[in-house]
């Protein structure tokens, strides 16, 4: 087997194409000189009746969209194939069955182009999807990284060294919204539901608990089980009270949701006093997430999140990680698996 590894890359005018299929987005995206070339995510609506992501049919759909996918994007982009000098793929946390076909994908374009490939972690697509914001940080910074999978708060040291200062305990923040989407009868993924209903809620009107989770680690099962014998109570008044109130209990869980990842966030910037905060992963596209962290910003914080279609997953993420990997000549032998338990820290 010839090894790709050996391939001299030119650094100056690097292009690398990221792909990312750990779940049920179909994402590819275009990095050069660690600058967006563009990026195109396929959603896959199939899920949405079922009530979360079903593996099997994401796998299916990954195989179907993702050539579509790239073929749109080379088009829109006027760049070739043989212009990409680089693969990047997600290799974990992820669904295996999704995970194998962008992996399979990405090999068989680099043996093709012959052209390196380099696996990533995508939680550390989501970090360095900050590297989209329209601010730069000065190292080292506190990252929120809040998706349907994981909630995680980072002391970002360096490019490469990430320090976990803590997580949840049980549900993501990401997974706390679709749940309680699923009470309010709210289609799959609900984040973005309940983000849009509570716009025109009254935060207040129901008082939800706040919890109390030591360190920088973070619970969402009693806010959970607090909120479903809320919708309870009101359901039992009637379907019409349960409509009319609908905003007013969007809004509620919506608040104590990010006033969780809030309270960590200030508890980190105290510790460390450090004043520079970024926010990443779907949740970061949570517009009451965003508006308390540009109050921060009013105060003197210095603060960065992705632009909104980069805080979900997407494969721009995958291509600006794989962009920094191959520019420190990290590249990946072609036979290193894809894994569905990655953590962090490990293959950065
Ligand atoms: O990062 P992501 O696309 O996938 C994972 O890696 O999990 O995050 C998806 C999660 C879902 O739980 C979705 O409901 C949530 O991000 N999300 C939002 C918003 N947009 C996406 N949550 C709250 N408000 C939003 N606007
Ligand atoms: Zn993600």
């Amino acid at each position: 087997m010839k090894d790709l590894r050996i391939i001299l890359l030119n650094f100056e005018t690097m292009i690398v194409l990221g792909i990312e299929t750990s779940c049920d987005e179909t994402g590819v995206g275009l990095v050069e000189d660690g600058k967006l070339i563009d990026h195109v995510v396929a959603k896959q609506d199939i899920h949405s009746k079922y009530g979360g992501v079903v593996p099997e049919l994401a796998s299916r759909q990954h195989i179907k969209k993702v050539y579509p996918a790239l073929d749109i994007l080379l088009e829109r982009t006027g760049i070739k194939l043989e212009d990409i000098d680089g693969i990047a793929v997600t290799r974990g946390p992820g669904l295996i069955g999704p995970l194998m076909v962008g992996s399979l994908f990405g090999r068989g374009l680099a043996v093709a182009l012959q052209k390196p490939f380099v696996n990533v972690n995508h939680l550390f697509g989501h970090i360095v999807s900050v590297f989209f914001a329209e601010k730069r940080l000065d190292f080292p910074f506190i990252v929120l990284l809040a998706s349907g999978g994981h909630t995680m708060l980072i002391l970002y040291w360096d490019t490469f060294h990430v320090e976990v200062l803590g997580e949840t305990l049980d549900d993501a923040a990401g997974e706390a919204f679709d749940k309680a989407a699923v009470l309010l009868g709210l289609p799959y993924p609900g984040g973005p539901y309940i983000d849009r209903l509570a716009q025109r809620g009254n935060a207040n009107k129901y008082p939800m608990p706040k919890p109390q989770i030591p360190e920088f680690n973070f619970s969402y099962s009693g806010l959970k089980t607090a909120f479903r014998y809320l919708v309870e109570d009101i359901r039992k008044q009637g379907m019409q009270k349960l409509e009319e109130e609908k905003p007013h209990l969007a809004a509620a869980i919506q608040k104590a949701i990010i006033d969780h990842l809030f309270d960590k966030i200030e508890k980190a910037v105290v510790q460390y006093g450090l004043k520079r905060v970024a926010i990443v992963g779907g949740v970061a596209a949570n517009s009451y997430f965003r508006q308390r962290l540009a109050e921060k910003e009013a105060e003197g914080w210095e603060t960065a999140a992705p632009p909104l279609p980069l805080c979900v997953d997407n494969g721009a993420m995958i291509a600006m990680a794989g962009w920094l990997k191959l520019k420190e000549g990290k590249i990946s032998p072609l036979d290193e698996a894809p894994t569905p338990r990655l953590p962090l820290n490990e293959f950065l």
